[in-house]
C-alpha cells in the first residue's frame, strides 16, 4: 500500500489559475502498523505523514515504548525553542549518534556547558559582519560553474544536486580552511563526507526500544574511512594554522587567533578539528539543497523564471552579479525563501526533553522525542494559504508570522550560518541564473526524500542552455 500514502511525486498538479502546485500529500488509506512504519521510516522520513499531519496542532505518541511529541503550532514552537529552551536545547540521541564519529562534540550536537561556550564564539566567526568577506569565494566558485554550465552545452544532462554539492563544498572550504587548501585535500573533505553520510544510520532503534541514549552507530569500514579522510586533511591544516601557515582570514585561522588570545577556551587540535568539520558540514550540503530545489522549481514555473530573468536584465545586465547587488534581488530573495519554505534543508528538528514537562493537556515524559517538522509546518493551511503551491510573490512585501517559517530553526540554536547560507543562495542563484536556463531532463520524476537532509531521491537530471553570449 505504499503508494496509497506516501507523498507523491512532484507532478506539479495543474490548478485553475493556470499555477502549479508541487508535492500534494494523498491520505493514508490506512495507518500502517508500527515496524511497517519504522521500516518506512528509515528510508524516508517523510513517508510517514499523512494529509491529516498537515494541520495546526500538536500531539503525542508512542513507538516501542518512546514517547514521541509532534510539535505543529508557532506557539508551541516558540514555547520549546525559545521559552523552555534549556529543557529542549538537547539534540535527539539519532542526531548525536548519527554525527558523533565525525564532530565529536561539535557545536551542531553538543549541549550543556561545552555549547555554551562554543556557541558565541562560532556565532561571531560566521557573523553577518564578515559575510561581505567570504561572498568573494561566493562569487568566484558560482562564476566558475556558471562557465563550466555554458561550456558543457545544452544537450549534455548532469545530475544538479552533485554539482551543486560540488559548488557549495568548494565555497564554505575555501571560507572554513582558505584558499590554499587545494583541489586534492578539498576533494578529500568532501568525499569523505559523502561517504560517511551514505554509511551512518541516522535512525538508532536502541533508542526506542528503552536505551535513553540510543546506542553507538555500527562503525562499519567504509563510516571510519570516511571520518578518517576527513580528519587526517583538517587536523593537518589546524596545525599548519596553529604554526603561523594558514590563510589569514579563513575560519580556522579567526578560531585559532581566539584561542590564542583566550587560553581558557581550551581549543585544541581536536576541538578546532570538530568546529571545522561542523561549519563544513552544516554549511554546504543546506545549500547545495536549496539551490538544488530552487532549480526545480524554477524549471516547472516559467512565469517565475521569467520574473527572475528581468529582474537579473534590469539590476545586473551582462556583468556577474556580486554581493553588493544581493539587496537589489528582491525576486532572486523571494526564491530561495519560498524554496525553503516548501523544500527546508532540513525538515525535521529533533529534540530530547530534560525533564518532565506540560505543554498544554500534552504530558511530555523526560527522554521523549520531540518532534519539529517544518515540511509540515511550512505546508499547513491555516498558516499558508495555498500551502503546495509555489509562490515566491508571499514574502514580497510580508514577513512571515514568527515561528511559522524555520528553515533556519529558531530560538537560541538558530542557525548560526542564517545570513552566510542566505547570502550565498540568493548570490549563486543570481550568477548561475544570470548566465544560464536550466531544464529538468524530459520524463524525470522527482521525489523528495528525508535521510539527514531533505534532497530528491534521485538526484535531480537537468540540462543548462546559455542565456546569452
Ligand atoms: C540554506 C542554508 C542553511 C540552512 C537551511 C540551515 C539550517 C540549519 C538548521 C535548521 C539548523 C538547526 C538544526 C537543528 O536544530 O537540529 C542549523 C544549525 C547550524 N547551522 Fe545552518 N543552515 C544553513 C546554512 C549554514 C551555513 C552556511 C553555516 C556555516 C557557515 C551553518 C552553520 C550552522 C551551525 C554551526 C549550526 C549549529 C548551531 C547550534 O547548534 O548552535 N548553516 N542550520
Amino acid at each position: 500500500m505504499l503508494d496509497a500514502w506516501f507523498p507523491q511525486p512532484d507532478t506539479f498538479e495543474e490548478v485553475s489559475d493556470g499555477r502549479f502546485a508541487p508535492a500534494r500529500p494523498r491520505p493514508h488509506e490506512h495507518r500502517p502498523e508500527v515496524l511497517h512504519t519504522i521500516a518506512i521510516a528509515r528510508r524516508n522520513l517523510l513517508a510517514v505523514f499523512d494529509i491529516h499531519d498537515y494541520t495546526l496542532r500538536s500531539s503525542a505518541l508512542r513507538l516501542l515504548g518512546r514517547q514521541l511529541v509532534v510539535i505543529n503550532t508557532p506557539e508551541d514552537i516558540k514555547t520549546i525553542f525559545a521559552s523552555r529552551h534549556q529543557t529542549y536545547e538537547r539534540k535527539s540521541p539519532q542526531m548525536r549518534r548519527a554525527l558523533e564519529m565525525l564532530l565529536g562534540d561539535g557545536l551542531f550536537i553538543s549541549d550543556g556547558s561545552t555549547w555554551a561556550s562554543r556557541r558565541p564564539l562560532v556565532a561571531d566567526i560566521v557573523h553577518k559582519n564578515r559575510v561581505p568577506t567570504f561572498a568573494v569565494a561566493m562569487e568566484d566558485v558560482a562564476a566558475e560553474f556558471a562557465e563550466r554550465w555554458v561550456a558543457r552545452g545544452p544537450d549534455r544532462p548532469f545530475d544538479a544536486l552533485s554539482d551543486m554539492a560540488e559548488l557549495t563544498a568548494e565555497i564554505i572550504a575555501r571560507a572554513v580552511f582558505g584558499n590554499r587548501l587545494g583541489k586534492e585535500a578539498a576533494r578529500e573533505v568532501i568525499e569523505g563526507f559523502g561517504d560517511y553520510q551514505a554509511q551512518v544510520d541516522s535512525f538508532n532503534m536502541g533508542y526506542f526500544i528503552g536505551f535513553n541514549e540510543g546506542l553507538p552507530t555500527w562503525r562499519g569500514r567504509r563510516l571510519r574511512r570516511g571520518v578518517k579522510r576527513v580528519h587526517t586533511v583538517i587536523e593537518k591544516v589546524v596545525t599548519d594554522h596553529i604554526a603561523g601557515h594558514g590563510d589569514h582570514h579563513s575560519m580556522l585561522d579567526l578560531l585559532v587567533q581566539r584561542q590564542a588570545r583566550s587560553p581558557d577556551l581550551g581549543l585544541d587540535v581536536t576541538a578546532l578539528r570538530n568546529e571545522a568539520a561542523t561549519i563544513f558540514m552544516a554549511g554546504y550540503e543546506t545549500t547545495a539543497a536549496t539551490l538544488t530545489w530552487a532549480w526545480y522549481l524554477l524549471a516547472k514555473a516559467p512565469w517565475v523564471e521569467e520574473r527572475l530573468h528581468a529582474e537579473l536584465d534590469a539590476v545586473v545586465g551582462d556583468r556577474t552579479p556580486s554581493h553588493a547587488d544581493v539587496p537589489n534581488l528582491p525576486w532572486c530573495r523571494c526564491i530561495i525563501e519560498e524554496t525553503l519554505r516548501l523544500y527546508p534543508p532540513v525538515p525535521f528538528l529533533a529534540r530530547q526533553a530534560a525533564k518532565d514537562d506540560t505543554l498544554h493537556e500534552i504530558a511530555i515524559e523526560k527522554g521523549a522525542l520531540v518532534l519539529i517538522v517544518p515540511w509540515l509546518l511550512h505546508r499547513t493551511e491555516s498558516l499558508w494559504p495555498d500551502a503546495h503551491a509555489f509562490k515566491p510573490e508571499r514574502f514580497l512585501d510580508e514577513r512571515p508570522q514568527p515561528y511559522s517559517y524555520i528553515p533556519f530553526s529558531a530560538g537560541p540554536r538558530i542557525c548560526a550560518g542564517l545570513n552566510f547560507g542566505l547570502t550565498e543562495a540568493i548570490l549563486c542563484l543570481a550568477v548561475l541564473a544570470n548566465r544560464v536556463r536550466v531544464r529538468l531532463v524530459p520524463g524525470t520524476e522527482v521525489l523528495p526524500t528525508c535521510r539527514l537532509t531533505l534532497r530528491p531521491q534521485n538526484g535531480m537530471p537537468v540540462t543548462a542552455e546559455a542565456r546569452r553570449k
